[in-house]
């Protein structure tokens, strides 16, 4: 007797029927979305590089926060752009500093959703680092301190989580002590774990103005060759207290994802940052790309590779299709 052929497309000829052998969902309880603060009242300004993305002010971002949590979107994670910079980044945790005012805003008025800030410094310093400079040079231990005071005020404003995306060493040890000595032993820590030092930012730092002034961030984001590194760097993030752990960006890391994944079996969260959404934005807009198709793909593939929580600008078009296709 032949062996009977086995045929692969029987399974795919029917809608219903590859619904079913589906292996990878992306879900609206996946997702989470980033917004930007900004200082003044009905401020919506868009974004250049990031289209359908504005600086919002807060009457405006809490109309976004409505809309995110009536489309089932479980998080925000909020950055903020100060009234002024300044070499140690105080307004990164000043008691009224822009993402504080954001977060009790949101919490008061938007009680089903969660709001996670994003911990750095480079938004808020003169020289756009992401730490306290001297001599030219970003110093750890100093930036650190600055760091855990940073979030203990997004604690203390009511944030649900921190997320520390600045990659100074020992600051998840740093935060996750000061957070318990301030009685914040319920606060989770989300690390950017394995960060980049990724071209792919470039549309964020025209949105939040954070662009270095002097030299580059390779001297404390990881080298894009590395992948055994990212291992070492999770590691070490949970070794420290990290609740979740990152990689960023998101698809040109999906090795790393799906490394970290198997390694470690934790909560993972990818971001999609603002290149990877300006890429798919330009080439729709030139009618290069179906852009909703294109979308789905990608950030599919995120979950694919292993990341549980994606992190994108597409949020609410991935909410809204997945809406539409019920
Ligand atoms: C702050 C920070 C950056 C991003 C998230 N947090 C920029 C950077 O490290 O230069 C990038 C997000 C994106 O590109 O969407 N350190």
């Amino acid at each position: 007797m032949p062996q009977p052929m086995f045929r692969p497309r029987r399974l795919r000829e029917k809608a219903l029927l590859r619904r079913l052998v589906r292996e990878t969902r992306l879900t609206v309880d996946d997702l989470v979305y980033p917004v930007f603060a900004v200082h003044g009242r009905g401020v919506r300004e868009a974004i250049g590089a990031m289209p359908g993305q504005c600086r919002l002010s807060i009457d405006e971002l809490l109309r976004e926060a409505k809309d995110a949590a009536s489309m089932g979107i479980p998080a925000l994670l909020v950055f903020g752009l100060p009234e002024d910079k300044d070499a140690r980044g105080s307004e990164a945790y000043a008691e009224d500093g822009i993402v504080q005012q954001a977060v009790r805003a949101v919490k008061d008025t938007v009680p089903d959703l969660l709001v996670i800030t994003d911990v750095c410094l480079c938004q808020y310093t003169s020289h756009g680092h992401c730490g306290v400079v001297e001599q030219g040079v970003v110093k750890n231990d100093p930036s650190v301190e600055l760091l855990a005071r940073v979030a203990v005020s997004h604690a203390e404003a009511g944030a649900d989580m921190v997320a520390p995306s600045d990659m100074m060493d020992g600051r998840v040890a740093a935060i996750r002590e000061a957070l318990d000595e301030a009685s914040f032993v319920e606060t989770p820590i989300m690390a950017y774990s394995a960060k980049y030092a990724s071209a792919f930012y470039g549309p964020f730092r025209e949105a939040a103005d954070s662009a270095p002034q002097f030299g580059d961030r390779r001297a404390y984001q990881m080298d894009p060759a590395n992948a055994q590194e990212a291992m070492r760097e999770i590691a070490l993030d949970l070794d420290e207290g990290a609740d979740i752990v990152m990689v960023k960006p998101a698809l040109p890391y999906l090795d790393v994802i799906a490394r970290a994944k198997q390694e470690f079996g934790v909560p993972l969260a990818a971001y999609s940052v603002s290149g990877e959404y300006a890429m798919l934005k330009a080439a729709a807009q030139l009618g290069w790309l179906d852009e909703d198709r294109a979308m789905m793909e990608a950030l599919t593939a995120v979950r694919r590779a292993g990341a549980d929580i994606v992190i994108t600008y597409f949020a609410k078009d991935v909410a809204r299709r997945l809406e539409r296709a019920r």
